[in-house]
């Protein structure tokens, strides 16, 4: 079936609430975490949701999930962090496999930025997706990222590999 283009208004940013394990689950397949450095032990996950629940702090860290005609179908956030020694933001995006490519991702992403904007104490919000993730890099170039390297980074823990290097100017 083909879906009408995504806009802002049919996307609503929910702050994360006990609905998010069951969202963590639903995309904790070989496949959504391809790019992730594979799935999540059930023990990760509660660690993650357990965090998630909160970060309700607007300016400093927050995690949404993304409501499209009643269903959760994805998260987005940012949280502090530096880089190079400068405070900074970072930011993150997953969207459930059969949603894919409709524009979900950069809509919600966009969306809360935007709201991240005039609360920002930095100038800065990084993204680091692997070069070989298209629909990450499409994300940041859509919003108008700056490409700024690529360097090998550890994500997950252990796990090495290189990342391309993104940055936002919130001030812009
Ligand atoms: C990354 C992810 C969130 C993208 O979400 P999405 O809703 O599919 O993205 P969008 O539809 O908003 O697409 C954003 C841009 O990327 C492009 N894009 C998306 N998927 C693509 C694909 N598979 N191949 C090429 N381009 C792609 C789109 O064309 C769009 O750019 P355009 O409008 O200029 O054409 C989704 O693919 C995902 O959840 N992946 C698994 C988890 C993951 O890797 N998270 C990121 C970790 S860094």
């Amino acid at each position: 079936m083909m879906r009408r283009p995504i806009s802002a208004p049919d996307l609503r940013l929910l702050p994360w609430d006990e609905r998010g394990l069951g969202l963590l689950k639903a995309m904790n397949t070989p496949e959504q975490k391809r790019y992730l450095g594979g799935i999540e032990t059930a023990e990760k996950m509660d660690e993650r949701h357990g965090r998630y629940l909160t970060y309700h702090r607007p300016g400093e860290t927050e995690m949404v999930m993304i409501e499209r005609d009643g269903a959760i179908v994805g998260s987005t956030g940012y949280w502090e962090s530096a880089w190079r020694g400068t405070p900074a933001y970072e930011t993150g995006w997953e969207v459930v496999a059969g949603q894919h490519g409709q524009g979900i991702g950069a809509t919600a992403v966009g969306q809360l930025l935007g709201r991240l904007k005039p609360l920002a104490r930095h100038d800065y919000v990084y993204a680091f997706p692997t070069p070989d993730n298209p629909g990450s890099n499409g994300i940041c170039r859509k919003l108008g990222f700056e490409l700024t390297g690529v360097e090998e980074a550890e994500y997950p823990k252990g796990v090495w590999s290189p990342h391309n290097i993104w940055r936002l100017n919130l001030r812009a």
